[in-house]
């Protein structure tokens, strides 16, 4: 579908025809948009006219989930996108989440029916487990489902999120499929480099959740405000091409549409190694935006 891409360097990145924004290439041969829309809490009208004004800005990532009550919104605005636009809809990747009270055998295959049903596509294009709840135990039947469910042709990549390098080694041990990405809480304040270098060992792209840092942003940041004065650009596009240079797909949410476009536009300007590491530095060990610890954190 596209060839391997570094987003860090615009000029080798493979550009659909219709949208410009580079893609990487998934370790099962799928492009992903190098950056993406986030859909929470986007719901009912006003919903559907972000997601809809996210695809006419050239947003081909979308990321959804049962627990966000918006799947059908979402479905609607892409159906209604690719039949207004002409655009290809395999050009669109429609990302949506299983959540925990559906990780057992006995309902994870409904539950991916049902978001197919809601969303009212074809397929889904990249479907997630939420969190690995690892107290309640059951994400590798989770996972289990879902690669069934890639098998069965109702999904065309799996992932997950929130995993912890043990978690995904559980996973790829039981199934010997390895996710293709895993979306995880990253933003300057929590920079993850670990699980970074997980996902670069295991072939994994890490997309990003809260990318700019939500109500935290650290846009009045030096490091931040400076590269943003120095560019030419808004702290918050500064944010988003730190991720697209660390290799990570951030899915900035904005019910905005003058943000929305900025936030796509952040592959005009590149910053130099002292940017990258002074908004690196930002980063603290109680940098988490709430007490979202994976090994803790149970979410139904
Ligand atoms: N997997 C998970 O467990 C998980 C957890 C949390 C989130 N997520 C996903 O990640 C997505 C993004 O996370 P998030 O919404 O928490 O955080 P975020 O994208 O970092 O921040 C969103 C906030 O930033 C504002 N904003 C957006 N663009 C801006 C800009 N250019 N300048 C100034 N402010 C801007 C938005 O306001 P306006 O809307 O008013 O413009 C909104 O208040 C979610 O929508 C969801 O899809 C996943």
């Amino acid at each position: 579908m596209s060839n391997p891409s570094n987003p860090s360097n615009p000029s080798n990145s493979s550009n659909s025809s219709n949208s410009s924004i580079p893609t990487l290439t998934l370790n099962d041969g799928h492009a992903l948009p190098a950056v993406g829309f986030g859909t929470y809490p986007l719901q009912g009208d006003a919903g559907y006219r972000a997601v809809r004004q996210a695809l006419d800005a050239g947003y081909r990532l979308i990321d959804s989930a049962v627990n966000y009550e918006n799947e059908g919104v979402v479905g609607k605005a892409i159906r209604d996108f690719v039949t207004e636009s002409g655009v290809d809809r395999d050009e669109i990747t429609v990302q949506t989440k299983l959540p925990g009270r559906h990780h057992g055998a006995d309902r994870a295959p409904a539950s991916i029916e049902e978001s197919l049903a809601r969303l009212g596509l074809e397929r889904i294009d990249m479907m997630l487990i939420h969190w690995p709840n690892p107290i309640t135990g059951r994400y590798r039947e989770a996972w289990a489902a879902l690669v069934d469910a890639r098998e069965r042709g109702l999904v065309r990549s799996v992932g997950v999120s929130n995993f912890t390098a043990a978690h995904l080694s559980d996973i790829i041990a039981d199934t010997d499929v390895t996710p293709a990405v895993n979306q995880i809480e990253l933003h300057p304040c929590f920079s993850q480099s670990e699980m970074r270098r997980a996902h670069a060992r295991h072939g994994i792209v890490t997309e990003a959740w809260s990318p700019l840092g939500k109500r935290e942003a650290p846009f009045d940041q030096e490091s931040v405000a400076s590269a943003a004065e120095v560019h030419g650009v808004s702290p918050a596009q500064v944010i988003l091409r730190w991720h697209v240079q660390l290799g990570s797909v951030p899915l900035p949410k904005s019910a905005t549409p003058e943000r929305q476009v900025a936030n796509l536009d952040v592959f005009g300007f590149a910053l130099s190694d002292d940017e990258m590491a002074a908004i690196s530095a930002l980063t603290r060990p109680d940098g988490r935006l709430f007490d979202g610890d994976p090994d803790t954190h149970e979410e139904m």
